[in-house]
């Protein structure tokens, strides 16, 4: 999981690591008020899960409480690398003499950790590692021996610093590192981390990745519900595994594999049709019960963009019969809310009976089609209508 510079800004609070006055704003007001309460000159910054945000417009000077207003006003309508502005940080504004570079992060090839550093920050790294890979040191990090105020020296050495302003970040070093072992991290990323005119090191933007296979060890689950597309947070409370997609045709399927290969033909049919895409990634897991169904039909039908939906599943376990049940009991419990053509391809175990169930309760909206291409077809053919 991803975080929001404001909740790494935090979360670097609680470590001791430098930071400056943030306070969040979902409205120009609130942008004003979190300016008066902060004083002098503050920085109003997007808080959107991409980088660049400066280059975007997205992070914009204010001396003024109006001022801040007014910044907030143009950055809440901002939709970056795709994605939109929903919420501001308020920060207080820094003198700022020298930008630095520093992380740490997992290096899955290398089955260690990592971490870069330079002297020349600010810019976004992919363009300084093409651009000039010599300035940016990466230092393996032993996950034994982690980044103690040796190691800390060493990297900023490597990164460029001089042996006086290596001495001053290096506790920042370590303390970063503290920020990524004991949160769980897979990047901790400060860029930039800067010298202030007063001589100050501060960490001025956060990138932190944690890694969600730990998250059990940690009590921070408010961290994430508020913030995920709306259509997701439902499908997560419903235990579903969803993925919001920008298409027409919506997609409910058993197994990862055979959603994934879904969307593959779904797509591959689309061209034919309108160029419709799929609208989403849904897997319900083995167990098709009526609830089940009935709780994925209804995240997917409450995406505004979906125009007809494909169930495809291939029965194992749960055998046809049971998954036809599903979907009828489905549509009965969801009711006049169910409002959108549903392309049913059922195989596997049990089908004949499966086929039957839903041959019975003729529902106005199914279509039962045999095969997976002829029904990717039926259901973008119907999105393009
Ligand atoms: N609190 C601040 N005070 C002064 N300048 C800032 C502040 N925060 C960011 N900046 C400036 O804006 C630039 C971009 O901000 P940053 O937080 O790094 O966003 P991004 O990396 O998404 O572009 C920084 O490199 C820095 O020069
Ligand atoms: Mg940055």
């Amino acid at each position: 999981m991803d975080l929001f510079e404001y909740q790494a800004r935090d979360l670097f609070e609680k470590y001791d690591v430098p930071v400056l006055q943030g306070l969040i704003a979902d409205t120009p007001e609130e942008a004003a008020a979190a300016a008066a309460k902060i004083g002098g000159t503050v920085v109003v910054k997007a808080q959107v899960k991409a980088g660049g945000r400066g280059k975007a417009g997205g992070v914009k000077l204010a001396h003024s409480p109006e001022e801040a207003a007014t910044a907030a006003e143009a950055i809440l309508q901002l939709t970056i690398k795709g994605h939109k502005v929903n919420r501001v940080m308020i920060a207080q504004g820094a003198s700022i003499a020298k930008e630095y570079y520093f992380s740490v992060l997992l290096d899955r090839s290398n089955r260690t950790f990592l971490s870069l550093c330079s002297v020349e920050g600010g810019m976004e790294i992919e363009q300084l590692a093409v651009e000039r890979p010599d300035a940016l040191a990466k230092i393996a990090v032993d996950a034994i021996e982690g980044i103690d105020l040796a190691k800390a020296k060493e990297i900023a050495l490597a990164g460029g610093f001089d042996q006086e302003i290596a001495d001053k970040v290096a506790p920042v070093f370590v303390k970063l590192y503290e920020v990524f072992v004991k949160e769980d991290a897979t990047l901790v990323e400060v860029n930039p981390l800067i010298l202030s005119n007063s001589g100050e090191i501060i960490a001025l933007d956060g990138k932190v990745s944690l890694d969600d296979n730990a998250e059990f060890r940690h009590e921070r689950e408010n961290l994430e519900r508020d913030e995920l597309d709306p259509l997701e947070a439902k499908a997560k409370e419903a235990d579903l595994n969803y993925v919001k997609l920008d298409g027409e045709v919506g997609i409910i399927g058993n197994g990862a594999g055979l959603v994934m290969s879904t969307l593959d033909v779904v797509a591959y049919a689309g061209a034919r049709h309108g160029g419709v895409k799929p609208a989403n990634f849904l897997d319900i897991g083995g167990g098709a019960s009526a609830e089940v169904m009935a709780a994925g039909l209804d995240v997917i039908l409450g995406d505004p963009q979906v125009k007809s939906v494909f169930v495809n599943v291939f029965g194992g376990i749960t055998a046809c019969d049971a998954v036809a049940n599903g979907i009828v009991g489905a549509l009965n419990t969801l009711g006049s809310s169910a409002s959108k053509p549903l392309v049913v391809r059922l195989d596997g175990n049990n089908v004949a009976e499966g086929r039957r169930i839903l041959a019975e309760a003729n529902h106005p909206l199914v279509t039962v089609v045999d095969t997976m291409d002829e029904a990717a077809d039926k259901a973008a053919e119907l999105a393009n209508r």
